[in-house]
């Protein structure tokens, strides 16, 4: 009877038989968030345990089914009633090493419900919900117990039944080889949704309530995708990516699943930063992160993408001694953390795509003298970031990364960038599977043993991981600035920034590698993949703002060092910080704009970002965020006049004024614009 699944728990119980209905009343279980606002109730209906979710008495989720389908066995989803309950309430604030705020409340009622079946072989299970102001995260644990020991989940069978048809912003998951998160947003009412990644952020029609839909604390499990079920409208289901057997998740008893998250806001300028997460994962297991230091970088990287070097050996190897020492020249003088260099070991000859397992992880080209630009860096007060492409090649990569990373610890190399760019592994188990999952909590925990920061490409999504091992920093895991010196599909429209601020950035860091100012492609000497489409769709103020809006504590300088070459506004590139004390999202609609001020930690700076799509847009700033009673200098760098992403986008207009918190600022973005503000106390 599909359409009882609709009526709420106790009407369907009357409806039924009055006895029924005192058994089913019975086992109705509420918790609700600290303020009140956000309610979950837990309850059983004909025999199958169900949630649902409501904001200040309205309905979000509907009744939404949990449980599992597992190899071998009976389905843990019928026949379930409750055994057992206890809530209780939990408030403390802690302290992030680095990141968009310093301090993050975690502020929380949850409820344990116990079930288990009722007839043989009587399972059980627990759901743990955990009802904060900002949003609920649950998740399964697996007691151990005689009748479930090892297990193989075939499928998860948690819904999250919308009660509206919100309007989604999303990025497909169902292209069969096309295992990655590097698309373009679409944006559509959820009943048409098929397939899609999260975080999946959703609006509803009325514009109340911002619901985003994600997971944290993906240590040992499939990563989870959404999927719409046409027949139920608005329902989505959990679906997990895949060993190459087609099985999802294998596990022994006690076990726990990811935390599934259901942020909640009233505003779009109320969903960042998000911590929901973060208060979701365990507290950092490393407990000196001094090593762990947010930086800027610049690299040996655009060059390969725009046509002027390559990753192999060659008359065009960017990673030569020569190179590279130019490169950390650069950083030092203009105060940069670190140089990144790709294609510096051996593997890259050829179709390296398919070089997964050759790549060494300790051989250098014989033109890159890696102990003596090693030396060279550190003289300099400059960390080299060494780059492990693996091409999906898991095995060949940890068979040698204790190696590896021993060979980087010597050498003062204190962070990694890796890659996986590959569909699935060549073990054939999907990019996003189980397999995968454990692969990137090893490199993770190998590399805090040797005091590596790790900065991911082609990852599986960020589920918080930062706050218990806070050295995994960064990730890529969406649409970046390649794509434009690329082309693909026409490159990143100019409201693609304005759409990840409010969807992938709500998962974690993102290493999107901001600041190309050579526009149009022109002054590299190569050739762009394709000439009409490669070039990037923002005006030059843009690339600033993204500094501020785009967060990641490893922050990259995109462009070759030759274009920042008498260029005033590289000034804000060398000023803006990467780590922060607070953030004040002042302004934004999905896919629109976003106007964001950040505190620099442990300083008195202030530092504003604001981009807009293809349209101009005008915004009053009241700088009421500053303290009182204070002078200001605000540095600021707007579009110049007649500045257009198309037509005319590199006019920066630079200009200074004096400001304290009762001042307003005006901000005029041309169409595919931006604009960057620094604001520093007067002395
Ligand atoms: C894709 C990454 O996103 C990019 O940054 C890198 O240069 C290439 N893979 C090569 O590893
Ligand atoms: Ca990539």
């Amino acid at each position: 009877m599909r359409t009882c699944r609709w009526v709420p728990f106790l009407a369907l119980a009357v409806a039924q038989a009055p006895l029924a209905a005192a058994a089913a009343a019975q086992e109705q279980l509420r918790v609700t968030s600290p303020n009140g606002r956000n309610e979950v109730t837990v309850g059983i209906n004909e025999g199958r345990l169900y949630y649902a979710v409501r904001r200040d008495g309205r309905s979000i989720l509907l009744q939404s089914q949990l449980g599992f389908e597992l190899q071998g066995a009976p389905p843990l989803r019928d026949g379930l009633r409750v055994v057992g309950s206890a809530e209780r309430t939990f408030d403390t604030t802690w302290t992030q090493p680095w990141g968009e705020v310093a301090r993050v409340r975690d502020h929380h009622r949850e409820l344990r419900v116990s079930v288990a079946e009722t007839g043989a072989p009587g399972r059980q299970l627990v759901v743990v919900f955990r009802v904060f102001d900002d949003g609920v995260g649950f998740r399964y644990e697996l007691p151990e117990q005689a009748s479930l020991r090892d297990f193989v989940i075939t499928d998860e069978l948690t819904e999250f039944a919308m009660a509206d048809d919100a309007r989604a912003w999303w990025i497909p998951s169902n292209r069969p080889r096309l295992d990655r998160s590097e698309m373009l947003y679409a944006s559509s009412p959820v009943s048409v949704i098929d397939s899609v990644q999260t975080p999946l952020t959703m609006e509803t029609r009325d514009g109340r309530t911002f619901v985003v839909i994600h997971e944290a604390h993906l240590v040992d499990y499939a990563r989870m995708f959404l999927r719409g079920t046409r027949m139920e409208g608005r329902t989505l289901r959990a679906a997990l990516a895949p060993w190459r057997d087609g099985t999802k998740v294998r596990g022994r008893t006690p076990f726990a699943t990811p935390w599934r998250t259901i942020q909640l806001a009233d505003r779009a300028t109320e969903l960042a930063p998000a911590v929901l997460g973060l208060n979701l994962n365990p507290p950092s297991v490393i407990e000196n992160t001094s090593w762990i230091t947010p930086m800027k970088y610049v690299g040996i990287w655009w060059g390969m993408h725009v046509g002027t070097m390559t990753w192999s050996s060659g008359p065009k190897h960017g990673a030569t001694t020569e190179n590279t020492r130019r490169y950390i020249d650069f950083a030092a003088a203009n105060g940069f953390g670190g140089v990144l260099v790709e294609g510096w070991n051996v593997g890259w000859d050829g179709d390296w795509i398919r070089n997964g397992s050759v790549f060494s992880f300790t051989r250098a080209y014989p033109d890159y003298d890696l102990p003596g630009l090693a030396t060279y860096a550190r003289e300099k007060g400059v960390k080299l970031i060494a780059h492990n492409e693996t091409s999906g090649g898991t095995v060949n990569y940890e068979r040698q990364m204790d190696s590896a990373f021993t060979l980087y610890r010597s050498l003062g190399i204190a962070a990694i960038k890796s890659g996986y760019v590959a569909d699935t592994t060549p073990e054939g188990h999907s990019h996003y599977s189980q397999f995968m999952v454990r692969h990137h909590r090893k490199v993770i925990e190998t590399a805090a043993r040797f005091g590596i920061m790790l900065n991911v490409h082609e990852p599986i999504h960020d589920t918080g991981e930062r706050r218990t091992y806070p050295n995994m920093m960064s990730r890529e895991g969406a649409r970046g600035m390649e794509y434009n010196a690329w082309g693909g599909e026409g490159g990143n429209p100019p409201e693609h920034e304005t759409i990840l601020f409010f969807t992938r950035l709500l998962a974690g860091p993102m290493d999107f590698t901001p600041g190309v100012f050579d526009i149009l492609l022109e002054r590299g000497t190569g050739r762009p993949r394709r000439p009409e489409e490669s070039r990037v769709r923002t005006t030059l103020a843009k690339q600033l703002a993204l500094y501020v809006v785009l967060y990641s504590p490893l922050q990259m300088a995109a462009d070759l060092p030759e274009n920042y070459e008498g260029q005033p506004a590289f000034q804000f590139i060398r000023d803006v910080a990467v780590d922060w004390d607070t953030t004040r999202v002042l302004e934004g609609k999905v896919g629109d704009y976003v106007v964001v001020a950040r505190r620099e930690r442990g300083g008195q700076q202030w530092f504003v970002g604001a981009i807009t799509d293809e349209e101009a847009r005008t915004f009053d700033v009241p700088l009421t965020f500053l303290p009182r009673g204070r002078s200001y200098i605000a540095e600021i760098y707007a579009d110049g006049p007649e500045a257009h992403w198309l037509t005319n986008p590199l006019p920066v207009a630079i200009s200074r004024r004096t400001v304290t918190s009762a001042s307003r600022l005006r901000l005029a973005l041309a169409p595919g614009g931006g604009q960057a503000i620094r604001i520093r106390p007067a002395r």
